[in-house]
């Protein structure tokens, strides 16, 4: 049995609902406020720790009452948050919502210490890494820590998982070590770089990445999901879900996958079990806030 260790970024999510966000140089009061956790890095560190996986996180907070209730959470979750850097100075990573009637998000994040997560960071705290080990990251923390985390899964003989995640170009040395690279159907495209989506066939755009890396997992939203190890494509269905809110879904499937890989499963046979598991959470509101009951739905008591 390995062990999951997410090096990537927390942040608290400030939320307003409104009937419509504003213009500019308007101001409009929010039907409802919330605030929860999320940051792609935590969400998938705390999903996978729920789904089973021992996991560690690595990534920064500011020294505030954010980066507080970020430190607490985790631990919550099971998570071990050790690795966390506290940062006087900067502000924990911040994420500033809002929700029309109509569902649609508009969101500003400001990175906060996530944007001071650095390689000595990364090669500190992964310095003793065990083979075997399964290494997430993903694109809300700069180039050169997620670069570090492709260095220390290659020389240590680990796995890494890499989420594409708000999408950027990567150098071909960091994609190369990707098994797998996680994309939904828009980061797909923008990898393969393909202006138009629709133009290609998904499972034609999944095989042109696949070249590039170890193995590839496309995202696809209510239709599940769709593996390339080597020339095999593999799709795999959505269960049918009750939406209420997809926020998440995708860090959700990435912590369930790491879970499932650390627990020495293929990637062919974790696919079905990680699709269930970001299904299952669609199905109650928030990110994190969603993922216990993701929990209760795909691990019934064990
Ligand atoms: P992202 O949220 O990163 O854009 P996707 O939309 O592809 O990623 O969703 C990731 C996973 O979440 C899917 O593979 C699927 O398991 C689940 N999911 C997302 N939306 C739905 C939905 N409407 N119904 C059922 N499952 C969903
Ligand atoms: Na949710």
């Amino acid at each position: 049995m390995g062990d999951v260790v997410v090096v990537g970024s927390a942040n608290l999510d400030r939320v307003a609902r409104v009937a419509r966000p504003p213009a500019p140089g308007e101001t409009v009061l929010a039907a409802s406020y919330s605030e929860g956790l999320g940051g792609k890095g935590m969400n998938q560190a705390v999903a996978a720790a729920l789904l089973g996986a021992s996991v560690r996180f690595v990534g920064a907070v500011g020294a505030d009452a954010d980066g507080d209730r970020v430190r607490s959470a985790l631990a919550a979750a099971g998570v071990d948050g050790s690795a966390v850097r506290v940062l006087d100075g900067v502000p924990t990573g911040t994420a500033l919502v809002t929700v029309g009637a109509d569902g649609d998000n508009a969101i500003v994040v400001a990175a906060g210490a996530n944007a001071a997560v650095t390689s000595a960071d990364v090669e500190r705290a992964l310095a003793g890494v065990p083979a075997g080990t399964v290494l997430v990251t993903q694109l809300e923390i700069p180039d050169e820590a997620v670069a570090a985390v492709a260095r220390v899964a290659a020389g240590r003989g680990a796995r890494l998982v890499l989420n594409a995640a708000p999408y950027r170009p990567l150098p071909a040395d960091v994609l190369a070590a990707a098994d797998p690279l996680v994309v939904n159907e828009l980061e797909a495209a923008a990898l393969a770089g393909d202006a138009s989506p629709a133009d290609r066939d998904v499972d034609a755009v999944a095989a042109g990445i696949a070249g590039r890396c170890r193995s590839v997992v496309v995202t696809l939203g209510a239709a599940g999901a769709l593996v390339v190890e080597g020339t095999t494509v593999t799709r795999c269905p959505a269960p049918p879900a009750d939406v209420v809110d997809t926020t998440g879904a995708g860090d959700a499937f990435v912590g369930a996958l790491a879970a499932g890989l650390a627990a020495g499963r293929t990637l062919a046979t974790t696919l079905p079990d990680a699709i269930a598991a970001a299904s299952a959470s669609v199905g109650s509101p928030g990110a994190q806030a969603s993922y216990p009951a993701m929990a209760r739905a795909v691990r019934p008591r064990s």
